[in-house]
């Protein structure tokens, strides 16, 4: 198979990557057949997860102006992905320019395709770095540089909690991550769940199976489970509530006008007292 320019010599491009599956339901072009034929899989049990994914940009991109709009310029985005459409620092920075961003995600496809399009980013900067060792994206020099810590930053953790098993300890690493945040700091956060699916879920299971035979376990959480990662912080109306639901743009919003998959999962903001 020919390697792309964007593809990292270190990467096995025979194994899927759920970066890589998440920019072709976004309908990007950073993924490989294998990446396609594990997503197509997918979307046999929930032919929805593009919706899902659409609903998720969507509610980040209308939380990151959120921060913007109360003053906040600093983003801290671990498991940014693959950028796509609206990336947070294109949000951030026309909403507030100068706004500092630091990507953070330990795929490097991810990572090397973050560092071409920040290139000439002052403001901007990226991370190769795991969530479940929150000390190392801390101390690392891209966020000793960009981020002061003194000052409110946006957490967002979008999309990726589900990616960590309990056994990894999810909410430590959460945890730690709040104790090192000003006051004043917001946790923007999505998480997959079970709930507000379209369907029953022993048929969404199905898609649960293909990311446990990619190696990248897919972990559905209740909302009650969810909500536990806000700890600490307090809820930002209107909570903790499915993603379109989220401070819709428009005044005359009606979910009935949304894709009904859009309401999978829940999606929230919290803020450090
Ligand atoms: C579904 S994508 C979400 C991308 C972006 N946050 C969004 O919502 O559009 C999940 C990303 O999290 C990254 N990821 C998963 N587990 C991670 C971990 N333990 N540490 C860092 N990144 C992780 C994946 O590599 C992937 O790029």
């Amino acid at each position: 198979m020919e390697r792309p320019a964007w593809a990292p010599r270190s990467i096995d491009i025979s194994v899927p990557s759920v970066s890589r599956i998440y920019d072709f339901y976004l309908g990007g072009s950073h993924n490989f057949e294998v990446d396609r034929e594990a997503a197509r899989k997918a979307m046999e049990f929930m032919p929805g997860l593009p919706k899902i994914m659409q609903a998720n940009r969507a509610f980040m991109r209308r939380a990151v102006r959120f921060a913007a709009d109360r003053g906040i310029t600093q983003f801290l985005d671990v498991g940014s992905g693959i950028p796509t459409f609206g990336n947070v620092h294109e949000v951030a920075q026309s909403a507030s320019p100068g706004a500092r961003v630091v990507y953070v995600d330990h795929d490097p496809v991810a990572v090397a395709h973050s560092e071409a399009v920040l290139r000439d980013n002052a403001d901007a900067g990226v991370v190769a770095a795991d969530l479940r060792k929150p000390q190392e994206i801390l101390a690392s020099p891209e966020v000793r540089q960009l981020i002061d810590l003194n000052r409110p930053v946006a957490l967002l953790l979008v999309a990726i909690l589900h990616f960590v098993e309990d056994e990894d300890d999810p909410y430590g690493a959460v945890a730690e991550l709040r104790d090192a945040l000003a006051p004043g700091s917001l946790l923007v956060l999505t998480h997959a769940s079970y709930e507000g699916i379209p369907l029953p879920p022993e048929r969404a299971a199905g898609t649960v199976d293909v990311y446990k035979d990619i190696r990248n376990p897919l972990i559905m959480r209740s909302r009650d489970d969810i909500a536990r990662f806000f700890e600490g912080y307090d809820m930002v109306e209107p909570g903790l509530v499915p993603m379109p639901s989220w401070r819709p743009e428009s005044e005359t919003w009606d979910p009935e006008d949304e894709d009904p998959w859009a309401f999978s999962g829940f999606a929230g903001v919290g803020r450090t007292a």
